[in-house]
């Protein structure tokens, strides 16, 4: 089970090659994800750095027990308290449970809000250590990235950092390391994991960045939580961070809608033509909200410059998966994309009026007041859409 990282540190989480949704239903994972769990042994000291998801505690305990007599656990170091990786504290504490737990003030208050235990808490805060038999552990909170207990820890032995949720990615493999898997595989879910779980705090991520990089910690690797460990040039994915955070956005424009009768789905064909003749090297996606991933359409919105957002009219207004499309990307804040409506209509419409005030209060930066066509667009209707799009891309 277990899998030596350095001479002081062992992976000891659970790799879960079936999980295919995460926080109930909000984020998809198709290709599964990890709970990692480590090991730190020095000098004659142990830490166990958070646990694993509540389905797998026995197995984790169990696992555990074959690597180490769990007596042996001088510390348990919880960075952050979600139940994907404190699930198994219940499991573990039964077998030691006067082992000090190591965790922000929030974490404890997290901790005893989903387990109602009293156990032997230790509050650290930023610059705090932990000694150890040789080196030591300094923790760093990373407040609201992504919850109010978030820390890393740093090793200062191997020169690990130990960031739970940041720098992670929904992402199984046996090979533990980032150059051991598909790279583009690996940066999908990296980018996917940033655009839907930590775009809404961003200003928060540039300034931990400069914070953590004023440091000047040597590090030689960055073992996440979820995904594989960042060994081969571990600085690429801060790198990737402080880019993502800034505002990220590449040359692209995606055209993303729901269609009843077909009407707003050849609009958003026709306005990608005017856009692909105006603007030839921006990329153009087109994206049915009710066929596409949800999470994969958020990343691909995060990746845009300028979104376009189509429904029909349905009941006055616009369809369920457009609205709910539209509430992720208001609570996620994307900053300095440029937006627009379009959708089709059979007599009263709404739907382009509603999805621009929608886009508008999201924060997106409203091009124009959108298009709208009277039941299926005829040629002409068509040609309206492609110099509609010609129009838009003038205006990026
Ligand atoms: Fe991976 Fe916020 O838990």
């Amino acid at each position: 089970m277990a899998k030596q990282i350095t001479p002081h540190v062992s992976w000891v989480g659970k790799v879960d090659w079936e999980l295919t949704r995460f926080h109930g239903d909000e984020y998809s994972t198709h290709r599964g994800s990890s709970y990692n769990s480590y090991l730190v042994r020095d000098g004659g000291k142990t830490v166990l750095i958070d646990t694993v998801w509540q389905p797998y505690d026995r197995e984790f305990v169990s696992r555990l027990k074959q690597e180490i007599d769990l007596r042996e656990i001088d510390y348990i170091v919880m960075n952050h308290n979600e139940v994907d990786h404190s699930g198994a504290l219940p499991e573990l504490m039964r077998e030691i449970p006067d082992t000090p737990i190591y965790c922000t003030k929030k974490g404890e208050a997290i901790i005893r809000g989903h387990y109602h235990q009293d156990w032997n808490f230790v509050n650290v805060k930023t610059g705090d250590t932990l000694p150890l038999g040789e080196h030591s552990l300094t923790f760093v909170e990373m407040t609201m990235l992504h919850w109010p207990d978030s820390m890393l820890s740093y090793y200062d032995g191997d020169g690990i950092v130990f960031s739970n949720d940041a720098f992670g990615q929904h992402f199984a493999t046996e090979s533990l390391y980032n150059d051991k898997v598909c790279e583009a595989e690996l940066m999908y879910e990296a980018e996917k994991y940033y655009a839907n779980i930590l775009n809404l705090y961003s200003p928060l991520v540039s300034k931990k960045i400069q914070q953590i990089l004023a440091m000047q910690l040597p590090i030689a690797m960055i073992c996440p939580s979820h995904g594989v460990i960042w060994k081969d040039n571990p600085a690429q994915i801060v790198e990737k961070y402080a880019a993502w955070a800034d505002a990220y956005q590449e040359n692209q424009v995606t055209i993303v809608y729901d269609t009843m009768w077909q009407s707003t789905r050849k609009m958003a064909e026709a306005i990608a033509e005017g856009i692909r003749e105006t603007a030839p090297d921006t990329k153009v996606k087109i994206l049915n909200i009710t066929h596409d991933d949800k999470n994969d359409v958020i990343t691909e919105i995060w990746r845009s410059k300028a979104v376009l957002v189509g429904s029909p009219t349905i009941n006055n207004g616009h369809s369920f998966a457009i609205a709910g499309l539209l509430e992720m990307a208001s609570g996620l804040k994307f900053k300095q994309k440029k937006a627009a409506a379009f959708g089709s209509y059979g007599w009263g419409g709404g739907s382009v009026k509603q999805i621009t005030a929608k886009l508008g209060e999201a924060g997106f930066e409203l091009v124009n007041d959108g298009i709208a066509k009277l039941w299926v667009p005829d040629e002409q209707n068509l040609d309206d859409c492609r110099e509609y799009g010609r129009e838009f891309a003038k205006a990026l």
